[in-house]
Formats: C-alpha cells, sequence, structure tokens
C-alpha cells in the first residue's frame, strides 16, 4: 500500500519552488539578456509577462500536482481518466517530463562551467590577469571536452545523489541547508558589488526604459525568460505540487515565488552590474557576461579572486537546487510506474540525461561545426536541444493553461482554490484568456526562427 507522501512542513513547497526556480536563470541568463537588450525596457515586459502569464500558469501547474498526488505523467493520465476528460491532455505530463530531460543534459554542462571557474578564483588564477587572458580561458574551457565533461558529471552525480535520498532527507534537509546559505553569498556579493563598483550605473540601466530600446525579439525573449525562470511547464512545480500541504494557499505560494524570483534576478543584475561597469566595460556581451565579463572585473580588485569564488559557490549551489527538481519528475515516474527503488529511478535518468548532455559538452568543440545538425539547421547539436526547449516551454505552459482553465472540472478547480480567495476570479480570467493568447502569441513567433 503506497501512503500519500507530503512534505514535512506547510511551507515546505514554497522553499522547493523557489530552489527550483533560483538558478542559472537568474544569475547567468537574466542578466545578460537584460544586457544585450537594453536595460529597463527589458525588465519592463518581463516583469508584465510574470505577472499576467507567469503567475497564473505557476498556480495551474501547482494545482495539477497538487490534486493529482502524483508525477506530472502518472498525474496527467489520473486527472484525465478520473473526470473523463480527453486523453489527449495527458501530452502535458509527457511533454514536461520530455522538456525535463533536455533541460537538465545542457542546464549540467553550462553550470560545470562555474564549477570551473570557481577553481580559477579561487587559486588565484584571474587575479591581475588582462581581459585577454580571461578571454582566451574561457575559449579553453569550452575547447575541452575533458574538462566539461569531468564538470557535466560532478555536477550531475551531485543532483543524482540528493534526489536519490528521498523528498525528505535529499530534496528537503538538502534545501534546508542550501538556500539561507545562497542568500547569505548573494547578500555578501550584493555588498562587495555595491562598495567596489559602480551601482548607480548599474541601477540606472536596469530601471530607466525606453520601450523604444526594445525589439520584438527582445519582447519574445522576455516571454521566454518568464518561463524558464519560474521553472514553468517542464513538470517540475507539478512534481513538487505533488508533496504540498493541503493548507497552504496555492495563489499566496505562486505571488511569494514570483515576487522572490524576481527580487534575486534583480539583486543579481545589481551586483553584476556594478561590477562590470564598475570596470568600465559594456553590458551586451552575451552569454560570456558570467564567464568572461565579470571575471575581468573581479581581477582587478581587491579581494577579487576570493568574491569571485565565493560568487561562483553561489551559482553552483543555485543550479543544483534546480536541477534537482528537473530529476524529480522522471525519477518519480519511474517509482509510480515501474516500481523501482529511488536511488534506482533517480540513477537511470541522471545516467541517461548524463549521456544526452554529451551532445552538449561535443558542440562548444568537436561538434561545434560541420555536424549533420549544422547542415540541415544550421545550429550545433546543443542549439537544436535549446531550441526545442524554447518551443516546448510555451508549448507546455499554454495546454496547462487552458487544461486547468477550461477542461478541468469546476469541482476539482474549487476543491484546491477558495472562491472568497480575492485572487480567484482573476486567475480564472487571467489563466482561460490572456496567458493562453500571450503564449500563442510567443509560441507563433518562435516558430519561424526553424530555418535559424
Ligand atoms: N528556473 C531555473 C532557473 O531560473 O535557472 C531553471 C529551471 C529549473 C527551468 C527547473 C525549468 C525547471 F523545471
Ligand atoms: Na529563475
Amino acid at each position: 500500500m503506497s501512503s500519500t507522501k507530503i512534505w514535512t512542513h506547510k511551507g515546505t513547497f514554497l522553499l522547493a519552488a523557489v530552489g527550483s526556480a533560483v538558478g542559472l536563470g537568474n544569475l547567468w541568463r537574466f542578466p545578460y539578456l537584460t544586457g544585450e537588450n537594453g536595460g529597463g525596457a527589458f525588465i519592463l515586459v518581463y516583469a508584465l509577462t510574470i505577472a499576467v502569464v507567469g503567475i497564473p500558469i505557476l498556480i495551474a501547474e501547482t494545482l495539477l500536482g497538487r490534486a493529482s498526488r502524483k508525477s506530472p505523467i502518472m498525474g496527467m493520465k489520473y486527472l484525465t481518466e478520473s473526470h473523463g476528460t480527453s486523453r489527449h491532455w495527458q501530452v502535458i505530463g509527457w511533454m514536461g517530463a520530455s522538456a525535463a530531460f533536455i533541460i537538465l543534459s545542457f542546464y549540467s554542462v553550462i553550470a560545470g562551467w562555474a564549477i570551473h571557474y570557481t577553481w580559477l578564483m579561487f587559486s588565484g588564477q584571474l587575479s591581475g590577469a588582462s581581459a585577454d587572458v580571461i578571454s582566451a580561458s574561457f575559449g579553453e574551457l569550452l575547447a575541452s571536452p575533458n574538462q566539461l565533461l569531468l564538470y557535466h558529471t560532478l555536477f550531475m552525480l551531485a543532483s543524482a545523489l540528493i534526489v536519490g535520498m528521498g523528498i525528505h532527507k535529499g530534496i528537503e534537509n538538502g534545501l534546508r541547508f542550501m538556500m539561507p546559505a545562497l542568500f547569505i553569498i548573494l547578500m555578501i556579493v550584493l555588498a562587495y558589488g555595491v562598495m567596489t563598483g559602480d551601482a548607480v550605473a548599474a541601477i540606472k540601466f536596469l530601471f530607466t526604459f525606453n520601450l523604444n530600446d526594445l525589439s520584438l525579439e527582445g519582447w519574445l525573449q522576455a516571454m521566454g525568460q518568464s518561463f524558464f525562470t519560474l521553472s514553468l511547464g517542464m513538470g517540475a512545480i507539478m512534481a513538487y505540487g505533488a508533496y504540498m500541504s493541503k493548507e497552504a494557499s496555492l495563489t499566496r505560494t505562486a505571488i511569494s515565488i514570483a515576487l522572490v524570483d524576481t527580487a534575486i534576478a534583480l539583486i543579481a543584475g545589481i551586483a553584476i552590474f556594478s561590477l562590470v561597469f564598475g570596470a568600465g566595460m559594456d553590458a551586451g556581451q552575451g552569454p560570456g557576461l558570467m564567464f568572461v565579463t565579470l571575471p575581468i572585473a573581479f581581477a582587478d580588485l581587491p579581494g577579487g579572486a576570493l568574491l569571485g569564488g565565493v560568487f561562483f559557490i553561489l551559482v553552483i549551489g543555485a543550479a543544483l537546487t534546480s536541477a534537482i527538481s528537473l530529476v524529480e519528475p522522471v525519477a518519480a515516474f519511474l517509482v509510480e510506474r515501474f516500481g523501482f527503488s529511488r536511488p534506482l529511478a533517480t540513477s537511470i535518468m541522471a545516467g541517461l540525461c548524463w549521456l544526452l548532455g554529451l551532445l552538449t559538452v561535443f558542440s562548444f568543440n568537436l561538434w561545434s561545426e560541420g555536424t549533420w545538425t549544422h547542415q540541415l539547421f544550421g545550429r550545433s547539436p546543443f542549439e537544436i536541444l535549446e531550441f526545442l526547449t524554447n518551443i516546448m516551454m510555451p508549448l507546455g505552459g499554454l495546454l496547462i493553461a487552458l487544461f486547468a482553465g477550461w477542461a478541468l472540472s469546476r469541482e476539482e478547480v474549487l476543491n484546491e482554490m477558495d472562491t472568497n480567495d480575492r485572487w480567484f476570479h482573476t486567475w480564472q480570467f487571467l489563466v482561460r484568456f490572456i496567458a493562453p493568447t500571450a503564449v500563442a502569441f510567443v509560441f507563433l513567433r518562435t516558430l519561424p526562427q526553424v530555418e535559424g
């Protein structure tokens, strides 16, 4: 007989969901996308999308998890069968789990870069180094399949270890220790950035906007980022929601997650841009912002090697708490469906993801050009995977909004949400009309990029 598994405390879901949300998306992707897209205008669109699309879908996804109390694949099967709704909705579970699988495969490789930089920083190898030397060191890392492989392996092992220990002993305990530690480190990095860098320039860049600065492409990237940063459409939130206490409010919890996630992205942005502008560098460096521009800024500052190392520990930790939420949906499915032990299920998930991650590892060196994917689509294997998830995230989100807004029975919704909740009607309106329209728009605009 299986007893229902629930988080230990009413607030644990919030902790776990914040752990999932806060990751490379906040520390790496948000700052560089903002830098590339002209600052404040990008943030304005991003914040708007979080409010009218992100939060409603976050509520819907948590609702599906808690209503089914199962992993995404089995949960969608249960919800459709028990209410006689079309079986086609089950694609939500399958697509979520596949997207989680693909994302984790490259998330792990990128998190691995942070392991390398932690080492470079603490060992003082970059202290006083010139900008050219530091850029070259990033190039060397990417050119070395062996190094990338080593870090990718370490990171995947750490994620598997935590999830393999179970939701209480592994995930909950891990988060209870890591989340406060990460917050403290972030505050230290912020204080350091503000004291040694140019905080005024950073704040001006982030908070003054001119909508003309923002291209259509920028609008689309802001929407994509709001999905990625809140971990939406990938089954992660649904899987964690399955263990959520019945007493916690869905709306209040979702709003808190979004507020914390956004606050952390902004704080990271202030810290990073203070350092970058303080060193007289440019914000629009793209994905290299964190791995090249920032180390250049640290190289010339007092205590830069130490603080730089501490910063990259933060990156690794934040990535780890996100990665475990990507392992969970598939691992839980294997346990439920095939009766595997949790360590076995986790090893299978992490092992297959590790294998798929090789595509990303080699995309930066051996397969950086001339593979069949380049010939066919003009992209490296990694870029194809990333592109696929850029489609799967909005599509998953769209389906979740439609399912929760229209297909799920009123009874089931009211079982999870309180009509007296003053957010209930706002949520229903957003999830039925606004979120699907907005996502359909993004989705239709993303597709033409296939020709790349
Ligand atoms: N939200 C994470 C971040 O911002 O880094 C990334 C992520 C984690 C996406 C888990 C999706 C997911 F299911
Ligand atoms: Na995030």
